[in-house]
């Protein structure tokens, strides 16, 4: 029997760890309670020092650091040796361990937060904690990847300046991955870093199927994000519905550098605009933002743009000369 992917192995971890710790912590109005605060200061930017360490926080945020990590290390083979900035109490690095990663090395200003993460990844791969904000004492290692899970918008200076950070910290990193929220200013901060890697000859593994411009930075109300289904164990799913969170879905902006194939085609970058007599969808890929526009009477093409999601791949399709519309008449084949 093939082993269960890496999400949900991590996911099944975290739900014993957090049983461990705190035993029917999924059905707690106290815990839910106080998932909430967190949830809304991380969302206003004032989440305080000492808060990742928390058991309420890491059953809350826990979940999108594995589902978001694990979706963008599909994107590459996981070194043995690898280093996380701003690891917090190590959900995002938990995936890291059952990636295969035997050396884990784990930046973060807050020690407190790397003390839980120790507990957390206790007897899956030996740990280093470095209690410190990236750049500062960063020991001797070679990390051949290096991760950032939901700390790049907190990482000081420009995109161009945190992406700095975090390549300095791994010199020798082959692949830098970065995981932050779905909205538009984690979301943009993470596109202009791609635009810094790619003026520096760097290649864009994913989310991107092109090495171009993001079109998402062309208008400032803009913004890209995948959709990742949660698929959470039950317990977990029960504390998020407590808390009042979705426990089926969640968005994230990705972007996987390093050296490897560029992924062809296109990608679906929000839900099927349905309009009168027609369904178009918004598709990035060569050449940079289209429209893919099927007529409801052609029914397959109708109901299979219909049923896209924003994140789905698709295969990249040229627009009708001097428009931006590709027409499609037929469903997949
Ligand atoms: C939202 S948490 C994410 C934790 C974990 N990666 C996850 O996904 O659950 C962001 C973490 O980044 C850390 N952090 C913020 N600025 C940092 C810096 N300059 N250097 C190192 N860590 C930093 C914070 O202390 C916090 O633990």
């Amino acid at each position: 029997m093939n082993a269960p992917p890496v999400a949900e192995r991590a996911l099944d971890h975290l739900h014993t760890f957090l049983t461990a710790r705190h035993p029917g912590y999924e059905d707690d109005p106290d815990l839910h309670n106080q998932a909430r605060a967190l949830s809304e200061a991380y969302t206003a930017g004032r989440l305080t020092p000492g808060a990742a360490a928390s058991t309420a926080y890491l059953a809350h945020f826990g979940p999108r650091a594995i589902v978001a990590t694990a979706r963008a290390m599909r994107a590459v083979p996981c070194p043995e040796i690898v280093l996380e900035v701003g690891a917090g109490s190590g959900a995002s690095a938990l995936v890291l361990a059952l990636s295969g990663a035997r050396e884990l090395f784990l930046c973060d200003a807050d020690p407190r937060a790397l003390e839980r993460a120790e507990a957390l990844l206790d007897g899956l791969a030996a740990v280093t904690t470095i209690p410190a904000p990236v750049g500062r004492l960063m020991p001797r290692y070679t990390p051949r990847l290096v991760l950032s899970a939901f700390s790049f918008g907190e990482l000081p200076g420009t995109p161009a300046e945190a992406l700095a950070s975090l390549r300095g910290a791994a010199p020798k990193a082959e692949h830098v991955v970065i995981v932050d929220a779905g909205d538009r200013t984690h979301a943009r901060r993470v596109q202009e870093a791609r635009a810094v890697a790619l003026a520096a000859g760097d290649v864009v593994l994913d989310p991107c199927p092109h090495q171009g411009a993001c079109p998402a930075l062309v208008r400032s109300t803009d913004w890209c994000m995948s959709r990742l289904d949660k698929r959470l164990p039950a317990p977990l799913a029960r504390f998020a519905e407590g808390v009042g969170r979705s426990a089926d879905d969640m968005a994230a902006s990705l972007l996987v550098l390093g050296p490897g194939a560029p992924a062809e085609g296109a990608l679906v970058l929000s839900r099927p605009h349905v309009e009168k007599g027609r369904v178009r969808v918004p598709v990035c890929g060569p050449g940079g933002l289209r429209y893919l526009q099927a007529l409801s009477r052609h029914s397959a093409a109708y109901a299979y743009l219909t049923g896209l999601s924003a994140g789905d791949p698709i295969a990249a399709l040229a627009p009708r000369p001097g428009t931006d519309t590709a027409h499609v008449t037929e469903g997949p084949a």
